[in-house]
């Protein structure tokens, strides 16, 4: 039993924080100290100034997480464990547009899954790939909350209601112009 017990894994694994904080411009400091001062409570600024991160450096890649940590007097811990819940923060880097087609049940049963079909086909990646040219990634993502226009898509931060394949066609077409 006691052997057992020293083989079970630990919960939490480490996590590899590297040594190097990402830097910005003066105008993106004052960006997140606008943010910053707004909260009495310094971690709840943690969503603002992840956004402006991310669109920063693309990603929040490991030295963005650091200086997200250490602006927010929080752990690195703190910072990865809400940028892996939001669907909408990436921790590996996407395409220029991330198609986000929402998987749950209202989308589902009007249609998701041809739809995810057709993009994917299209596109000639699957769910969770990055066309070669980096212009597309796809994701299938939970209830994106416009579940009396499904089925729906989010790419960026602009929601496609009532989606059909000629409707899907059309959007594609105008972002590969
Ligand atoms: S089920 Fe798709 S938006 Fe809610």
């Amino acid at each position: 039993m006691s052997q057992q017990l020293t083989q079970i894994v630990p919960l939490s694994q480490p996590v590899d924080i590297g040594d190097e904080v990402a830097a910005f411009s003066s105008e993106v400091e004052a960006e997140i100290d606008w943010h910053r001062a707004k909260y009495p409570l310094l971690r709840s600024a943690i969503l603002p100034l992840m956004f402006i991160v991310q669109r920063e450096r693309g990603y929040l890649d490991p030295p963005g997480v650091a200086y997200l940590a250490k602006r927010l007097k929080l752990r690195i811990t703190d910072i990865w464990e809400v940028a892996t819940f939001y669907s909408m923060l990436h921790t590996e880097p996407v395409g220029k547009y991330h198609i986000q087609i929402c998987k749950t049940l209202s989308c589902k049963i009007m249609g998701e899954p041809a739809i995810t079909d057709h993009i994917c086909n299209r596109l000639g990646i699957k769910p969770g790939e990055t066309t070669a040219d980096g212009r597309f990634t796809v994701s299938l993502v939970e209830c994106l909350g416009s579940c009396g226009t499904a089925p729906m898509f989010q790419i960026g931060f602009d929601y496609h209601e009532n989606l059909t394949l000629a409707r899907v066609d059309q959007i594609l077409d105008s972002l590969a112009a």
